[in-house]
């Protein structure tokens, strides 16, 4: 098992650490990313990454240097090389390297990619989530590599035991630290809308989709904190998470009020501990939607693999 680095338009077989100091993505995180998931030697999805990825790059007038054929040369090339056939594709494209000033100065941007093993997401009987307050910018469906709110609300999960943060802004779910967030209520699907305050997942729009074959009655609908007692089944999805069955909603009691109604002082620590947790949502019955779901996309990853690799 191996990882396979790409850098400024050469492969590495280790990490080449050649990034120049003023690299805008080092300096200002000034850049977009994504992350494809490989099954059997082959890019799953690879077209609406691409798409959404293209998305990115527009919204922040980010110079995307390749065409999307390239892209997808390049990305296999990179997967062949790897000989990984399970495997994850992270990429990311900064605005490139310059002397520090705030706004664009002439530069190239800059490719990163690298291939890395992936095994199977973990099947647990359940994830827990910790209920945490979504402090990220309004233009969250922009894949960006500043992730500092994503990097607190997971570790803050982390500490207090659970799986994943669910990010909640002014008593409203908006999904996942690192994924979207699903509810079944009375049979019925409900995930928050594709809008600016979530990232619109590749996962999201296949789940979706499958949902739609299988007949189980959807709508793109936030979830309230105070809804959650309706709920019957909670999952999240994402490239890596695939489908994550949830058991449990957990949240520090202190940051209740403060996930319905957003504290105008700056509170005395951004980093949240979870030390007097509190159980908002709780498992109790089966979880058919989930399962019917978790079958459907087990297919689709199977048709994935069963397709003979590309050749570059
Ligand atoms: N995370 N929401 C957020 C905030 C995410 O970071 C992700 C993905 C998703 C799910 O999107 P998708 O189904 O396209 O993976 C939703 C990736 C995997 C990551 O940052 O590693």
């Amino acid at each position: 098992m191996s990882t396979l680095y790409f850098y400024d338009g050469h492969f590495y077989e280790g990490d080449p650490a050649a990034v120049p100091l003023e690299d805008r993505g080092h300096e200002f995180g000034d850049g977009v990313y994504e992350v494809v998931r490989v099954y059997g030697g082959r890019p799953f999805l690879l077209d609406w990454h691409l798409e959404r990825f293209e998305r990115s790059c527009s919204a922040i007038a980010l110079h995307n240097p390749l065409p999307r054929a390239d892209w997808i040369r390049l990305i296999h090339e990179a997967v062949l090389r790897s000989h990984e056939s399970e495997a994850q594709v992270y990429w990311q494209l900064t605005r490139g390297a310059a002397p520090r000033v705030h706004w664009f100065p002439q530069t190239d941007s800059k490719i990163t990619l690298i291939v890395r093993p992936q095994t199977a997401a973990a099947s647990t009987g359940g994830a827990t989530l910790l209920a945490y307050p979504d402090e990220r910018w309004a233009n969250v469906f922009v894949k960006t590599i500043n992730l500092l709110p994503n990097v607190l609300a997971k570790e803050s999960a982390h500490r207090a035991g659970a799986d994943e943060a669910l990010l909640v802004r002014g008593g409203v779910i908006t999904e996942g630290a690192g994924s979207n967030a699903w509810f079944v209520s009375e049979g019925k699907l409900y995930t928050h809308p594709a809008d600016r305050h979530i990232l619109p997942g590749v996962t999201r729009r296949l789940v979706l989709q499958l949902a739609q074959s299988l007949g189980i009655p959807t709508e793109e609908r936030a979830v309230t904190l105070s809804q959650l007692k309706n709920v019957e089944e909670v999952f999240m999805t994402g490239t890596t998470t695939e489908i994550l069955p949830v058991q449990k909603i957990i949240a520090e009691s202190s940051l209740l009020n403060q996930l319905s109604t957003p504290q105008e002082a700056p509170p005395e620590s951004l980093l949240y501990e979870c030390v007097h947790p509190v159980e908002l949502w709780a498992q109790t019955g089966e979880a058919p939607v989930t399962e019917r779901l978790r079958a459907a996309f087990a297919e689709a990853v199977a048709h994935c693999r069963n397709h003979a690799p590309m050749s570059p």
